[in-house]
């Protein structure tokens, strides 16, 4: 079954020097279970999809749809609802809030979902290895806790689709392992995952892979 599906998506952005098309005609289905890596140079629109597939970003073009309906050209709080009770994100631009300790914002994305899960909030912890470090704020934390931290409340609310933007951008070889690792066992659990990445190493282990080049969708 289809969670996410997205037909034709356009995004243009224009700024007064310039106006870059940032997708030109995407168009993409996830399954549940689905381990997709999404890879393409700088700039060839990876983040803006993720961010319109989430509804954080509305498409110029075409729409979403999210579990059998439309997610596109709702409102933002409508939006806002839908993807917090069935999509987690990780964000490229860290989806932690600094002031809030790693447990805290564990616990805000379970709240806003009203899913709110004492148990998971600590099995999380654990599978991130970051039992030690739930008091920490995200400015105490390196970079690779704070990328294992970010996955963590990505997964808070227990989504069906996680959307992640380089989970694995900066960090060694061993926490890449791990975040490999708890990936595979979120699609074993039936959640789709796509993940923009330019990891070899998660690439290879990908269902399926999409490139991107210039805001479009090519073979390699
Ligand atoms: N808010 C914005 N305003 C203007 N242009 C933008 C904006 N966001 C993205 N762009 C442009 O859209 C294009 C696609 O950007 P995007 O961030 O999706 O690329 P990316 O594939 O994620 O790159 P990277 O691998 O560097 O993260 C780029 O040319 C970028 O400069
Ligand atoms: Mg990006």
């Amino acid at each position: 079954m289809a969670v996410l599906e997205a037909f034709d998506l356009y995004k243009f952005f224009h700024t007064p020097e310039s106006e870059t098309l940032a997708l030109r005609g995407v168009s993409l289905k996830l399954d549940a279970g689905e381990l997709v890596t999404v890879v393409g140079p700088s700039g060839s629109g990876k983040s803006t999809l993720l961010a319109c597939l989430s509804g954080l970003d509305e498409p110029d073009g075409g729409y979403v749809e999210l579990l059998g309906e439309r997610l596109t050209r709702r409102s933002e709080a409508d939006r806002a609802c839908r993807r917090g009770a069935h999509v987690g994100i990780f964000m490229q631009s860290r989806n932690l809030f600094p002031s809030l300790s790693v447990a805290d914002n564990i616990r805000l994305v379970m709240s806003v979902a009203r899913k709110i899960d004492n148990d998971r909030a600590k099995q999380l912890l654990v599978d991130v290895g970051l039992a030690d470090r739930e008091t920490a704020r995200p400015g105490q934390l390196s970079g690779g806790e704070l990328a294992r931290a970010g996955l963590a409340v990505a997964l808070a609310a227990a989504p069906r689709i996680l959307l992640a933007d380089e989970p694995t951008g900066e960090v060694d070889v061993v926490t890449e392992s791990a975040i490999l690792d708890l990936l595979g066992e979120q699609c074993r659990a039936g959640v789709a995952v796509l993940v923009v990445t330019h990891s070899e190493a998660l690439t290879v282990r990908a269902d399926r892979i999409i490139h991107l080049r210039d805001g479009r969708m090519s073979n390699a």
